[in-house]
């Protein structure tokens, strides 16, 4: 098939009719600003970065982008830590350097998703300061979860919680007087103190940020921790299994995961959202056990979407994959909702990695150089382009982490002295976190940082490796992972397969994921014996079929002949 070389600025890749419910069946991108271009030249990526991208995104075939936060913030948690959120960091640039970003965006047909952190603040928010400095049982404290300890001098944390990170999820506050006094809650680090979800102030002070930022242009915001804002009453203690993924996903009735409470925010949210023109869209990051706990959050008066987590822990297994893959497209539209699909994020283990990984590893604990079960990586890279394959043919929405078009690996050696995240701080090293997969992208591969920063610096060393992963070496060569999602994108929007449906084909055998979209089918070996094809045109193929034979680890889209 022909690709479109140039695209022209202005023609919307997503159904932009009003009403149309753009998200239902868009590729979004979740671009990590801090690794995605730095123009300024500091060596962390920034909003003009961005915006000198955007041709870039538009070649690529993506209809919206998901920014990571980029709000003021200390960094402490790169950027999930906020002190400010009506403000843009000065790291990454000013208020009208996001509004520049939008525009044209949006000139491109390319919509905007901001983060929203309201589980939690940064420590250095005005409002925590005013809570450290007022007394306990104050109506600033009541803003954040403050407890006196336990012990005969309150010298013991209220509960048994561990926070997400590592280490306790309490930490106790020196009393203006000097004297050791009360314990706030942070279910992340200690520079992230949870808001008390509770106190009306809260929701108020929410609705206007939402306001904020809905006024500046943004097409909807990807809410984070959003399984997390309301805690069971008298916060019960509570042990997570220590091998359940950080996020602690795995196990139902946790008191501080998916209660009850949450979904009256979220349902205050969409009526918010609704008053604004141009469908806007929230999208959960909720780690829930189940595909149809995950489903809560997108009933019709709730939010618009939630990531697919259970989609993006399933093991490179064909039978593993039908059942989430049936479930999902079960679940969600039970309730209205299009089913998304997601394999990388900021949080976890590339899937270039990830799926070549011979040893349990649970989210956010990340891979080092001595962890077990390193990965091959040509082995990654071929599971992963066959992967994404497969992703980019399901009907709903899919989300893209920077990087993926370019087969990136998850980075194992960086060493210990580079490495940022909280978790590797707070296990003392014991869990590696999260750097791994955050490494600023290569662009140009003979230009400093690979085009990252004018500069030559970055934030995080990237490997020598990438000089053949650059954008621009990819774009030149038709065999490359980037030529393969640009082929995947326009195929998919030529083919409407967003709003597609999926049927099953059955006589390939238990390795093979076989089905059709439309009139497009897709089959995916994941076993080591080969499997004959039908006669047809092929569309697509992660990896070089001949004879009519498809390989292991190998997916193609066809069309009848
Ligand atoms: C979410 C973010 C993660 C962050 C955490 C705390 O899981 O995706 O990066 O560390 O929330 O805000």
């Amino acid at each position: 098939m022909t690709l479109p070389e140039t695209v022209l600025p202005g023609d919307s890749l997503a159904d932009s009719r009003p009403g149309a419910q753009w998200w239902r069946t868009a590729v979004i991108y979740q671009i990590y600003p801090r690794s995605f271009a730095d123009a300024s030249g500091d060596g962390v990526g920034d909003l003009p970065g961005v915006t000198e991208h955007l041709d870039d995104l538009r070649t690529l075939g993506v209809d919206a982008i998901w920014l990571s936060p980029f709000q003021r913030s200390p960094q402490k948690d790169a950027g999930y830590d906020v002190s400010d959120y009506c403000d843009v960091d000065p790291l990454f640039g000013t208020l009208p350097d996001f509004d520049d970003l939008i525009e044209a965006a949006h000139a491109r047909g390319i919509r905007i998703i901001a983060d929203l952190v309201p589980n939690h603040s940064s420590d250095q928010h005005v409002w925590f300061q005013q809570a450290l400095a007022a007394a306990p049982g104050s109506p600033e404290r009541a803003r954040y979860i403050f407890r006196d300890g336990k012990g005969a001098d309150g010298e013991l944390p209220p509960n048994n919680w561990d926070s997400v990170f590592g280490g306790p999820a309490w930490t106790r506050v020196v009393e203006p007087d000097g004297t050791p006094g009360q314990w706030y809650l942070h279910l992340f680090d200690t520079s992230q103190p949870d808001f008390d979800w509770s106190n009306p102030e809260v929701h108020e002070e929410f609705r206007r940020i939402l306001r904020f930022w809905l006024d500046r242009g943004v097409d909807g915001f990807r809410v984070d921790v959003a399984h997390g804002l309301v805690k069971a009453e008298g916060l019960p203690d509570y042990s997570p299994d220590p091998e359940s993924g950080s996020m602690g996903g795995d196990e139902a009735n946790v008191p501080y995961w998916g209660q009850e409470g949450v979904h009256e925010i979220y349902r205050d949210w969409n009526k918010l959202l609704a008053e604004y023109d141009g469908d806007r869209a929230l999208c959960a990051e909720a780690w829930l056990p189940t595909v149809d706990m995950t489903a809560l959050w997108v009933r019709p008066d709730e939010m618009h979407q939630a990531f697919n987590f259970a989609y993006l822990e399933t093991e490179w297994d064909a039978a593993a994959l039908r059942d989430v893959v049936d479930e999902s497209l079960r679940a969600y539209p039970a309730v209205g909702a299009p089913s998304t699909w997601v394999l990388s994020n900021h949080d976890v283990v590339r899937h270039a990695s990830r799926l070549a990984l011979t040893a349990e590893n649970p989210q956010g604990h990340g891979i080092g150089p001595d962890s077990p079960g390193q990965p091959d990586p040509v082995l990654g890279l071929r599971r992963a382009r066959a992967a994404s394959a497969v992703m980019l043919a399901l009907p709903g929405s899919a989300y893209i982490y920077q990087g993926e078009e370019l087969g990136l690996p998850e980075v194992i050696h960086l060493p210990g002295e580079a490495r940022q995240d909280p978790t590797w701080f707070r296990t003392d090293g014991e869990r590696y976190g999260r750097d791994g997969c955050r490494v600023p992208i290569p662009w140009h591969a003979t230009a400093p940082a690979y085009g990252f920063s004018p500069t030559g610096q970055s934030w995080l060393p990237q490997p020598e490796e990438w000089e053949s992963l650059a954008r621009d070496v990819q774009a030149a060569d038709p065999a490359s992972t980037l030529s393969l999602y640009r082929t995947l994108l326009a195929a998919r929007r030529e083919h409407r397969l967003g709003a597609g449906t999926l049927e099953w084909l059955d006589g390939y055998g238990d390795d093979v994921l076989a089905f059709r979209n439309g009139d497009v089918t897709v089959i995916a070996n994941l076993g080591e014996a080969p499997v004959e094809l039908p006669t047809a045109d092929l569309i697509a193929a992660s990896e070089p079929v001949t004879g009519g034979i498809l390989p292991t680890d190998t997916t193609v889209w066809l069309r009848p002949a």
